[in-house]
């Protein structure tokens, strides 16, 4: 008997013992300013760190979605650090004006992950993974080069619809885009914001087929939502566009159901805007909480997809680069 109350008393401290490292087992906590909901490809983002940012894999995620609105991402941020978050995640909404809400994190000793977008003035934050969006812009512009050479197409005339004013995703495609554009003597008709939107696309759309009829022959979207809005303002104006129509169509961001699009010819082109960073930020926190080394700077992988074979490669910065000519496979295998 005695022998029997022993053992269960020592299967009790066990048990106890367990108990209390399991309850002091605290997770890491997260702050993620996201900045809105905007898009596909944005929804894909908040997915995506809502995936990995989870209790499974030892997290407890604050997420605020800032409706494309700056103030509000800067509050979530401030209560952020009123909460004591152990790391802030943020994707900006505009390139400027962190450098007082930044200075307040390092203040607080709360590392800052800057994702997608990114930061002009100031280097207040521990890590940044995301696009490089004049990148992004220079390949659509020597895509397009090519394209046209090989269509015999000798003048182009484009309308541009870009994205939110003061993003980093907006600035450096509208730049790299213009480089080549004016390399090659080419005519940007328009530029105007659609705000990353399908209506903001379908609105500045529907106004180009007004003031420009009959002018142009390439619109360049950029993001995949805007191009389903320019789409509609085209078929009501009857404009034919895509694979064998009057004007090419281009998009960023490369959604599954945008690739269809693509591989269907209804949009000529998709440059890969790659919402997949948030693997990347749980390595770069991990490594924080270890101690270890970390990549400060991560570009994520990003592909140019079209719809024909004629441009299979182009010159990027100098260096050569693949352009896919999508396959049914491949759509199915987009994870978003
Ligand atoms: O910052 C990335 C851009 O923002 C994506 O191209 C767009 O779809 C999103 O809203």
């Amino acid at each position: 008997m005695k022998k029997i109350l022993a053992i269960a008393l020592a299967l009790a401290m066990v048990l106890s013992l367990g108990a209390i490292a399991f309850a002091a087992e605290e997770p890491i906590y997260v702050g993620f300013a996201q900045v809105g909901h905007e898009s596909d490809w944005r929804t894909a983002s908040t997915q995506s760190a809502q995936d990995v940012f989870s209790a499974e894999n030892g997290y407890e995620l604050s997420f605020v979605d800032a409706d494309n609105d700056s103030a509000v991402q800067l509050d979530a941020i401030r209560n952020f650090i009123q909460q004591g978050m152990d790391y802030i995640i943020v994707d900006p909404i505009v390139e400027t004006g962190w450098d007082a809400v930044l200075t307040e994190c390092e203040d607080a000793g709360i590392p800052v992950i800057v994702i997608d977008r990114t930061i002009t003035d100031s280097d207040k934050f521990d890590a940044w993974v995301g696009s490089d969006f004049m990148v992004e812009g220079l390949a659509c512009g020597e895509w397009l080069k090519a394209y046209a050479e090989a269509k015999g197409i000798e003048e182009i005339n484009a309308l541009v619809i870009e994205g939110s004013t003061g993003a980093g995703a907006t600035i450096g495609r509208t730049d790299g885009f213009k480089e080549i554009a004016d390399r090659e003597g080419w005519t940007i008709l328009d530029s105007q914001c659609g705000d990353f939107t399908e209506a903001g696309g379908q609105e500045v759309m529907e106004s180009y087929c007004q003031s420009y009829a009959g002018q142009f022959n390439v619109v360049i979207c950029q993001n995949d939502n805007e191009a389903a809005g320019a789409m509609t303002a085209m078929d009501q104006a009857g404009i034919t566009y895509g694979v064998g129509g009057d004007v090419i169509l281009v998009s960023f961001d490369a959604n599954r159901w945008a690739l269809q699009n693509v591989l269907d010819g209804k949009w000529n082109a998709d440059f890969e805007c790659n919402p997949m960073a948030a693997p990347t930020v749980d390595e770069i926190i991990k490594a924080m909480e270890a101690g270890e080394d970390y990549e400060a700077e991560v570009y994520v992988p990003e592909s140019w997809f079209v719809a024909e074979d004629d441009v299979t490669s182009i010159e990027v910065n100098g260096e050569e680069q693949e352009v896919v000519v999508l396959t049914q496979e491949i759509v199915d295998a987009r994870p978003y």
